[in-house]
């Protein structure tokens, strides 16, 4: 990796942050947030990336508000399929690669298995829907110089995200209630940018997934959250946390019921162990 020069799109997201903060000593990295790189700015970012050559780009960049996106959609297809279209663009004319991040969010949840890489995406809504062309459109536009990672119910200690909006609201309330019938697996943001650094390493292609290790629904991430929070004191009290059916919170934008991703190639081709997702955790409270 020595003297590769990466260019990170979303420099200032989540997955964006803990890239920047675990990024190999040998490599040259140009890390770009949305005032420097917009992805809505054609100009300034073709600009940038023909300035730079960077031999890698790696989108972190995303319209990530699921409910929003409904109302949203010119402006999520914007970003997420234009924009990461336009990345691979410039990839392609200079001859470098791409990482390029997407979600579980693109399949329906009805399979009840963990999904495999390349199963039949169904996404239910204009987030995954939007995700989804995005995957196309690079791997259009790139071919074997690309992969993708698919990840899932991503948190750090950097931005917002559903660790932090637990703490906040426990800290707030006496009682909470979390939907107990969606399932998937937590993921910290800081392994997958490993996983990212590895990826880069290693010159991985096609599609791919990944995500902390085990399975949970929201109610038990929320359920571990402040077992986790209660027993370093970075909370004080606790509170009730009941489940709730999906039917009972509705939502703008429907969420599959089951969006575990099955891992197992994408462990082999990088070499590396995931950690379960409640270690993970522990990991991320204790940097608050
Ligand atoms: N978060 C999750 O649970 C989750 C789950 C599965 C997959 N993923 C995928 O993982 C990747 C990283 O997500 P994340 O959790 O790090 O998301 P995030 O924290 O929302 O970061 C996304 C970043 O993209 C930036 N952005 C938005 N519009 C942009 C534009 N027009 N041009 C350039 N940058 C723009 C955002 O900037 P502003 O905040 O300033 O708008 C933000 O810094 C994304 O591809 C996402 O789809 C995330």
């Amino acid at each position: 990796m020595a003297g590769l020069k990466i260019l990170i799109a979303g420099a200032g997201g989540q997955l964006g942050w803990e890239l920047q903060r675990t990024a190999p000593a040998e490599v040259d990295v140009l890390a770009a947030d949305k005032r420097q790189l917009n992805l809505l700015q054609p100009d300034q970012v073709c600009e940038l990336i023909h300035r730079e050559q960077p031999d890698w780009i790696i989108n972190a960049a995303a319209y990530t508000a699921v409910d929003k996106a409904e109302d949203e959609a010119d402006i999520a297809y914007a970003i997420n399929r234009d924009g990461a279209r336009l990345l691979a663009t410039c990839a392609a004319e200079l001859g470098a690669q791409m990482l390029h991040i997407s979600t579980d969010f693109v399949f329906n949840g009805q399979k009840g298995t963990p999904y495999l890489v390349d199963d039949q995406p169904g996404p239910l809504g204009v987030y995954g829907a939007s995700k989804q062309a995005g995957d196309e459109v690079v791997e259009t536009a790139l071919g074997g110089r690309c992969a993708i990672i698919r990840t899932a119910w991503v948190y750090s200690a950097h931005g917002n995200n559903f660790v932090k909006t637990m703490l906040r609201l426990m800290t707030e309330r006496d009682q909470l209630g979390i939907v107990a019938d969606q399932i998937g697996s937590p993921t910290w943001a800081n392994g997958l940018a490993r996983a990212s650094w590895r990826a880069v390493q290693l010159n991985l292609s096609g599609m791919h997934h990944w995500t902390d290790m085990g399975v949970a629904s929201w109610y038990d991430f929320a359920v571990a959250i402040q077992e986790e929070a209660l027993a370093i004191g970075v909370l004080r009290k606790p509170c009730v946390i009941s489940p709730l059916r999906t039917a009972d919170y509705p939502t703008p934008a429907a969420r599959p019921a089951y969006s575990v991703l099955d891992k197992t190639p994408t462990l082999q081709a990088l070499g590396l162990q995931a950690v379960h997702w409640r270690q993970a955790l522990r990991e991320m409270l204790a940097e608050l």
